[in-house]
């Protein structure tokens, strides 16, 4: 009996484990939606290096320049206008649909006017992922 005790509670222990970590479909962070959005043409480290980026017509903006080229503060609310923008599959970007993106949680952002919007959770994400590849 005295045997049986550890391995009950380590399965417990598992189970419980599982129920925390068991990432729920939208429930992704903004690197691992970066990794699988973004990063075949921006490249993981976002300077435009991606695997598929020399079959494009046009090469993937360096996206780790971003903040420089904005006097040095993050365009947060373009990024995520920019990944919205190419939500509704308009066509003529070269970027895919990005729709899924656009599901799951919705939090309040303040874009800087200071006014909360609701916005996609994996759009904040993103954003601010690519916001942490930003050159120095
Ligand atoms: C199929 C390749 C491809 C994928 C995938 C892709 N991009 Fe792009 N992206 C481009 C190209 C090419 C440009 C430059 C042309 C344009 O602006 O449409 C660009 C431009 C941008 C810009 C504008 C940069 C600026 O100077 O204003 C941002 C921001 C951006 N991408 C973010 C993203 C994010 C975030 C993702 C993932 C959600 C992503 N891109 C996925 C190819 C891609």
């Amino acid at each position: 009996m005295a045997r049986t005790i550890p391995i009950l509670s380590l399965a417990a222990g598992l189970a419980l484990a599982a129920c925390v970590m068991a990432p729920s479909p939208v429930a992704r962070s903004g690197a691992q939606d970066y990794g699988d959005y973004c990063a075949g043409c921006h490249g993981v480290s976002g300077k435009g290096d991606g695997a598929m980026a020399a079959n494009l017509a046009r090469r993937p903006a360096d996206l780790t320049l971003l903040a420089r080229a904005n006097g040095g503060s993050f365009p947060t609310t373009r990024v995520m206008a920019k990944i919205w923008g190419y939500t509704g599959g308009k066509g003529g970007g070269v970027m895919p649909n990005f729709g899924p993106l656009l599901e799951g949680d919705l939090v309040p952002y303040d874009g800087g006017d200071g006014i909360q919007t609701p916005t996609p959770i994996r759009l904040v994400q993103i954003a601010e992922h690519v916001q942490s590849l930003q050159a120095r």
